[in-house]
């Protein structure tokens, strides 16, 4: 018998000892983070928190944890054995405080710069976002923590977002954004889902045959349970002309386990009625329960406990990785004459002013449900106090400065506060806001923020600005004048540290940013009007299709203000040639491997991010011009030459083909082009793809 068999064993023992009532009672939350327990036959609550920074206070009774840097920062640093290496430590914070389920990654996609959980998510581009959360998802297990990939599916806004339908066609929605839940599913078995809070195409997918029932369990064969958003299903204000819930009957056919946190459609007198009336059978739901015992088998609710992973939290260790990972987010994109990295033996004196000098932003709900509060924040001014200690002096007046670094960026207060009479009128616009709840309304800063730049400079052109955000920006009025830009990305409690050793060159940058810098909000796909964001009557078009970030300036041929894939080094690399180990994909499970030589040009050590895009040269339906296939992050020495190898696999270079609903790759040429970002192509080779 192999160990699935087991398992499947296992829990169907357990399925036959439990009645109908104790079935119902499994069905939804009990208080805010738990579940119901049925003490007789040793089932337990299932106790999770709030991910994906760390462990989040609201949701571990007040507790200070790890607070990495948001997701927007591990996907900026290209890194697929970090994205592991945080997931396991945040796997470990939640075993060491008996939590059995972290609710992330977040892997909905980027596609406008004016979602306010942006932050939380890793990309535009499916193929990153896919593999830094496949990794990211191995980690958490590997505690025998359930992950919990969210929010399934195209939530992609917070306007409106308990009623919005994101109204997609039939390949975008699997391209673009079910692409990375159905790679997660496939490559990494997450244990438990969560659905959206939005509609797609008009339907909860919490009510969804074919969202929940038909992809996810019957094409993807996933193997976990499915839980709903925090009063996702909360009735809606039909007067108003909000949509319809689901009927419990249609949720429980569509495969939906449990309700968060308290029970509207799973009320048990609900789930009595549909049963008395045949409208739902003992097969449906014995069908959700037994993923539900699934789970709780993996995580090891009914073994002894000194044979569990104990876990640990707050460790040395685990804020040693939130620096290092901030270290290698962080992203250079403007560096001229080479102002960076400032020589801390030659600098006497540095300015020091911004908004984001002192602010911390690990704050009880900032930015909503993915606050971790940490036991202690490094903010820039205390990571520089650190480094210049004895050696450079810090001063307020640029005037009176070798170099000034001004700290701008977004706000990220809790929504609350954004809400809260009380805050001063002048704080709330001093930033915009990008938090759960609330988009953004402005892709420049505040222009509180744009003319303090343009003051600074003019008393000292040695001006280098320090961004804190997670969207793109744009940088209309001050990009020309400043010569030195960094792009911080929350980077999390070590974030002060990160920024001063990047600042000072004992660390070289190696971030790319992960979605495109558009140089106004009118560039971007999704802003050609109301009806495609933030939408009208409660449904937003999704009318760019496909051509989402990269994907659409490139088609279009509209500049970027700065590329997606970009990032500048203390160092410069040379790609000098690259090898095939074939030239021919048969099928779409084959894969192809190139080994390109890069040589570190420059004078110190640097890590580069080496980037494949393929290029369907002839195809029967519309393509985008370029898309991302492989990457791998490689360090080098200082002269040194190195072979980097980058995995293809031929499934990345598909389209989804609604005719035949499914992944398909037509016989014909493909174009590699490789370089450190999508703009900076160094190699290109052709491919064939010959099935057969
Ligand atoms: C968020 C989820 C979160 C849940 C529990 C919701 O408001 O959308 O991402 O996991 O609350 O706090």
């Amino acid at each position: 018998m192999t160990s699935k068999d087991v398992l499947e064993e296992k829990v169907n023992y357990l399925l036959d000892e439990l009645t109908l009532e104790e079935k119902f009672k499994l069905m939804v939350g009990y208080f805010r983070f738990q579940t119901n327990t049925i003490p007789r036959l040793g089932i337990k609550t299932f106790k999770m928190t709030d991910g994906p920074l760390g462990i989040a206070q609201h949701s571990s009774f007040l507790r200070k944890n790890t607070y990495f840097p948001a997701g927007v920062n591990l996907a900026a640093s290209w890194n697929r054995e970090l994205a592991k290496k945080c997931g396991e430590a945040i796997g470990r914070e939640a075993r060491a405080i008996n939590r059995l389920c972290v609710l992330g990654p977040g892997i909905n996609i980027g596609r406008t710069p004016f979602n306010g959980r942006t932050f939380e998510y890793y990309s535009e581009d499916p193929y990153l976002n896919k593999e830094i959360a496949i990794p990211f998802v191995k980690g958490i297990q590997s505690q025998r923590v359930a992950a919990c990939p969210k929010h399934y599916v195209a939530n992609n806004q917070e306007t409106n977002r308990l009623i919005v339908s994101s109204e997609i066609d039939e390949r975008t929605l699997h391209e673009t954004y079910m692409r990375s839940f159905k790679e997660v599913v496939e490559q990494a078995d997450p244990w438990t889902i969560m659905t959206s809070y939005n509609r797609v195409n008009s339907e909860y997918v919490h009510g969804s045959l074919k969202l929940l029932k038909s992809t996810l369990f019957e094409k993807w064969s996933f193997n976990g349970f499915v839980m709903t958003d925090w009063w996702a299903t909360r009735p809606r204000d039909i007067e108003k002309g909000e949509p319809h819930q689901p009927t419990t009957e249609e949720a429980v056919k569509a495969g939906l386990t449990i309700e968060m946190p308290v029970p509207f459609l799973y009320e048990r007198i609900e789930l009595e009625k549909a049963y008395k009336e045949g409208k739902i059978t003992l097969e449906d739901i014995d069908e959700l329960i037994r993923r539900l015992l699934r789970i709780y088998f993996n995580v090891g609710m009914f073994e002894d406990k000194r044979n569990l992973p104990t876990g640990e939290r707050n460790t040395k260790k685990h804020q040693n990785l939130a620096r290092k990972m901030a270290e290698e987010g962080i992203t250079l994109i403007k560096n001229k004459n080479n102002l960076l990295p400032l020589d801390i033996s030659k600098v006497k004196r540095i300015a020091v002013l911004g908004p984001n000098l002192k602010k911390k932003f690990g704050k009880f709900l900032s930015g909503g449900a993915a606050a971790v509060a940490p036991p202690y924040e490094i903010t820039p001014l205390k990571g520089l106090k650190e480094k210049c200690k004895g050696k450079v002096k810090i001063v307020k007046n640029p005037s009176k400065a070798d170099v000034t670094l001004l700290f701008m960026g977004l706000n990220h207060d809790s929504p609350a506060k954004l809400l809260s009479d009380k805050v001063r009128k002048e704080e709330k616009i001093e930033y915009g806001w990008e938090s759960e709840t609330v988009d953004r309304k402005e892709l420049g800063l505040n222009s509180l923020q744009v003319n303090m730049i343009k003051e600074t400079v003019k008393a000292n052109p040695n001006t280098i600005v320090v961004l804190n955000n997670a969207n793109p920006v744009s940088m209309t009025g001050w990009l020309n004048r400043v010569p030195a830009i960094l792009l911080a990305w929350y980077p999390g409690m070590e974030g002060g540290r990160a920024i001063a050793n990047i600042l000072f060159g004992d660390v070289n940058p190696s971030g790319k940013i992960p979605m495109t810098f558009p140089k106004k909000i009118k560039d971007s796909p999704a802003h050609k009007s109301q009806k495609t964001f933030p939408g009208k009557n409660f449904q937003v078009f999704y009318e760019e299709g496909i051509y989402v970030g990269y994907r659409y300036f490139e088609k279009n041929e509209i500049k970027p203000l700065f590329p997606f894939g970009f990032g500048l080094s203390y160092t410069t690399f040379k790609f000098n040639e690259v090898m095939l180990n074939k030239t021919e994909l048969k099928s779409l499970d084959d894969t192809l491997e190139l080994s390109i030589s890069i040589t570190n040009t420059g004078d110190r050590a640097g890590s580069e991010v080496v980037q494949v895009y393929s290029e369907d040269v002839k195809s029967s339906v519309d393509r985008p011009v370029k898309e991302l296939v492989g990457f791998e992050k490689v360090f080098l020495e200082k002269a040194e030459t190195k072979a980097v190898n980058v995995i293809v696999n031929a499934r990345d270079l598909a389209f989804y083909d609604i005719k035949t609903s499914d992944w398909k790759i037509e016989s014909g040429d493909f174009i590699l082009h490789i370089g450190n970002s999508l703009e900076s192509i160094y190699l290109k080779r052709k491919i064939t793809y010959k099935p057969g």
